[in-house]
């Protein structure tokens, strides 16, 4: 006998998009159950994405989870494009009228979420075995084992916010579906290092031997990363090569120097672009990762699926205020107007920065044409720029 549980919207997933799902719908009046695969622990302690959009920080500034970034975030108003040992700034806020980008981290972020929502006396189960999603046409259920006991959510809707590799899209009947895919032949090995950043702005280093990229999260701790094999074992990169391949990379005529420091964590992680069509299925709701991915060359991931529940919350809103599924219709919609231009600006980044290895002569020069046109036009570096610190949240 399983226990029965109900409510109005059943969240999968309590990443970024789950946990400010929930959030949002509180703030409305709206009940939501997370259920979540992995412990709080691995949750707010999993290091990936860092930069926010202006939109994001302002989204958790306005609803009321904003006090520790405000004080920890680091704000930044431009990054460094790199080539050809020199480096380019690209005043962000100079080419957007005023706007910033907020170095935080996502796990902070999932921090501050899970913390509201437990203050707010919200449900949200971790540890979650086999979940599984049914009765997507009508009425929809969530069955999960926690600690060792099965539970089911009845719900008036599903919000799939588990990942890439969750169960709520591959729930969807064959068919209902259609997907577009591009994998890339390169991954990012990703290090947090103890020892302070060597420059106060993120640094895009595109280089012969590959991509680089210089970040932060704190005035103690750096975040870099490099282009590697898609297929390479952790183990072939120890300490040393690491850092002595990050400092070819960002070498400078003047002889910049990279600081070196312990290395706290390290991961691998694989690139592609990815977008299933629609977000929706019956009374599903797909939204961030699981919907959607891109590679991590434009900062997007993490703002695109807070993008997402944002529009899906108000459309929930709508629903529960006047019965009306006129938004809920439209969200697929509505996102994916966004998502595709953030896939071209994600794609574009990543193929004017990587290094192909079955690149012709022709194609390298027009690769260092394209990083000539946007660090010396106005007008390409402000494209650049009002993508890179986020495209309007709201559908226009
Ligand atoms: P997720 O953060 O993936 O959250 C999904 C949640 O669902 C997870 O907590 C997962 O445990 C849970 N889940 C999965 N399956 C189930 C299930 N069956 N039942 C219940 N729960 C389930 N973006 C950047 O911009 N820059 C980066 O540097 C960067 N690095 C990344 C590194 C890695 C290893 C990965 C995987 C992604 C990275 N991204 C990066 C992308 C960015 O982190 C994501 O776009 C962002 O996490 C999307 O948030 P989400 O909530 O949609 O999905
Ligand atoms: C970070 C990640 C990114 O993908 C990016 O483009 C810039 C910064 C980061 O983790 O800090």
């Amino acid at each position: 006998m399983s226990a029965r549980l109900r409510t109005q919207v059943g969240i999968v997933g309590g990443g970024p998009a789950g946990m400010m799902l929930s959030h949002l719908l509180q703030l409305g009046g709206i009940e939501s159950i997370v259920v979540e695969a992995r412990s709080r622990e691995h949750v707010e302690e999993r290091v990936r994405a860092g930069v926010l959009e202006q939109g994001t920080a302002d989204l958790m500034i306005e609803s009321g989870v904003g006090e520790r970034l405000k004080r920890q975030g680091l704000v930044h108003r431009g990054i460094e494009l790199r080539f050809d040992g020199r480096g380019h700034r690209i005043d962000l806020s100079e080419l957007t009228g005023g706007r910033t980008i907020m170095i935080y981290g996502q796990n902070e972020v999932v921090k501050d979420l899970t913390d509201a929502r437990l203050a707010a006396g919200g449900r949200v189960f971790f540890e979650c075995d086999n979940v599984k999603v049914a009765g997507l046409d009508a009425k929809p259920s969530i069955a999960f084992t926690a600690t060792d006991d099965s539970r089911e959510i009845a719900c008036d809707f599903i919000a799939g916010c588990d990942g890439f590799h969750g169960v709520c899209r591959p729930s969807i009947p064959a068919g209902a579906l259609t997907t577009y895919e591009r994998v890339y032949p390169f991954a990012w090995l990703g290090i947090l290092a103890a020892v302070a950043p060597s420059s106060d702005e993120l640094i895009y280093t595109s280089h012969e031997r590959g991509f680089a990229l210089h970040s932060m999260r704190s005035p103690e701790l750096t975040r870099l990363y490099i282009q590697c094999a898609p297929d390479e074992p952790l183990e072939n990169w120890p300490e040393e090569r690491i850092w002595d391949e990050l400092s070819q990379r960002f070498a400078t005529i003047d002889n910049w120097q990279l600081q070196r420091g312990p290395i706290t964590q390290k991961g691998i992680t694989p690139m592609r672009s990815f977008v299933a069509e629609p977000m929706q299925y019956g009374n599903l709701f797909l939204a961030g990762d699981a919907a959607h991915i891109v590679p991590p060359t434009g900062a997007k991931g993490l703002n695109l699926a807070i993008a997402d529940v944002r529009v899906l919350a108000r459309a929930f809103e709508e629903f529960y205020q006047s019965g009306s599924r006129a938004s809920l219709a439209g969200y697929s919609g509505a996102c994916l107007r966004r998502v595709w231009k953030v896939q071209r600006f994600s794609w574009w980044m990543t193929l004017m920065l990587h290094r192909f290895d079955g690149d012709s002569a022709f194609d390298r020069r027009r690769q260092r044409a394209e990083l000539d046109y946007v660090t010396s036009s106005r007008a390409a570096a402000t494209s650049l720029a009002e993508n890179y610190v986020g495209l309007p949240m709201d559908p226009v």
